[in-house]
């Protein structure tokens, strides 16, 4: 079959290599792509936030099946707009996706069917919000109730900056519609665990495996919070049993909750979880790949990513007897422009970028780059995500950080401390 991936980041480049590896792919496309991504499938500018565009280029080149990476086409109806046109696809309906377009949606099904989350209160009104700031103990959490690409959620420490918080969101409009509703949420201590599982319209639920990233900026959970730093697969504290009880407690109820609303939820579901000493709480729900845990999860499935994806996408998950895993854990690590996620500049040169020594266990994915003049360059905030595999956490990422030592780039910037709570 004729497959497309939409997108361009890391994440895209992680599932079209691993996608391209299937039998059942005669040709691979991807919207819009990248410069590194051409090199595995053929790319074109279509817009992808244009279903009518993304259909017409679909029927031209005879696609069947469409896999989404980010969120907004998901949100935006792509997946109604090509199933309308016998397009199968990856991801939820627009109404599925407003898990993750709405914190209040999923905050309200969460009351409504006992998923254990955080204490919160919605607000539309300025004034009331800052009226219950003075009333909350700290820290305290207000997030942006829409997309905001990572940045919508703000940890205030104090009266005053939650005051400012709630201004920055429906004042300011520092993250546009996203931010006219807002929550505020007790603060929940614990490790933070992402869990993937596959779901079809059907209602099946296949776990996945779990993955830890790191969204702060510094080192030791320091500084702004940026789209992921880095990450590892599997969490170590999760087993396969606990990660079927999570999905239980977390997936089932939710996607049977859709399901009373006439809405039948299929593709991924990452839930955000953060385990407190009361228990496990949900943080939030996406509804796609995350980044970059996909580019830590794929270099593990050593099954037709294809197939699983496909079976997802068509009702046909209970089909998926088993999913083979390589046993090793694996760590990605994301190279940034330094700057990032600040003003930073692009088209900085990455002059070994072709000819680094790379074994068949590391990968080098990219999430921002361009070739200029025949020579690699920056071309965003986060630009490269280089994973490894290795029999222990420790191995990973000694492996993850030995790829990094020979990448030559004077303006990149990573963490070096990603793994720290399991490696040594
Ligand atoms: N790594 C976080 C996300 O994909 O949303």
């Amino acid at each position: 079959m004729n497959v497309l991936v939409v997108g361009n980041g890391g994440r895209e480049h992680a599932l079209c290599s691993s996608i391209q590896e299937s039998p059942q792919c005669e040709k691979l496309f991807c919207i819009p792509g990248s410069d590194a991504i051409a090199s595995i499938a053929e790319c074109h500018p279509v817009n992808i936030n244009d279903n009518q565009a993304v259909v017409e280029f679909c029927k031209q080149r005879n696609i069947t099946f469409v896999a989404v990476g980010p969120e907004f086409p998901l949100t935006n109806g792509l997946v109604d707009d090509l199933e309308i046109n016998n397009i199968a696809a990856f991801g939820p309906d627009q109404k599925g996706a407003m898990l993750e377009k709405s914190k209040i949606y999923t905050k309200e099904i969460c009351d409504e069917y006992d998923v254990p989350t955080g204490r919160y209160k919605k607000f539309d009104d300025f004034e009331e919000a800052c009226e219950y700031c003075a009333a909350i103990s700290f820290p305290a959490v207000i997030k942006a109730d829409g997309l905001a690409a990572g940045k919508g959620v703000i940890i205030a420490q104090n009266q005053t900056e939650a005051e400012q918080a709630v201004f920055k969101c429906m004042k300011e409009e520092a993250f546009s519609d996203a931010g006219k509703e807002i929550i505020i949420e007790e603060f929940l201590e614990g490790e933070e665990v992402s869990l993937f599982s596959l779901v079809d319209a059907s209602g099946f639920i296949l776990p996945l495996t779990t993955a830890q990233d790191h969204k702060k900026i510094n080192e030791g959970e320091k500084g702004l919070n940026t789209g992921g730093m880095g990450a590892y697969c599997p969490a170590p504290s999760i087993s396969n049993d606990r990660l079927r009880a999570l999905s239980n407690q977390f997936v089932a109820p939710i996607v049977k909750a859709l399901q009373n609303r006439g809405i039948a939820f299929r593709g991924m579901f990452y839930a955000g979880i953060i385990l407190t000493k009361h228990g496990p709480r949900l943080l939030e729900v996406n509804v796609r790949f995350g980044d970059p845990e996909t580019q830590a999860i794929l270099p593990r499935i050593r099954s037709d990513v294809l197939e699983i994806l496909r079976a997802a996408s068509i009702g046909k998950l209970n089909q998926i007897k088993e999913i083979e895993w390589d046993h090793r854990y694996c760590m990605t690590v994301v190279m940034s422009t330094k700057g990032y996620p600040e003003d930073y500049p692009r088209g900085t040169p990455m002059p070994n970028l072709d000819i680094i020594n790379l074994s068949p266990d590391h990968y080098v994915f990219h999430a921002g780059t361009k070739k200029q003049n025949g020579n690699w360059v920056s071309n965003g905030g986060r630009v490269l995500a280089v994973s490894s595999l290795g029999e222990t956490i420790n191995k990973a990422r000694d492996n993850v950080y030995s790829t990094i030592d020979q990448i030559e780039w004077k303006d990149g910037y990573y963490r070096k401390d990603i793994g720290y709570r399991y490696a040594k």
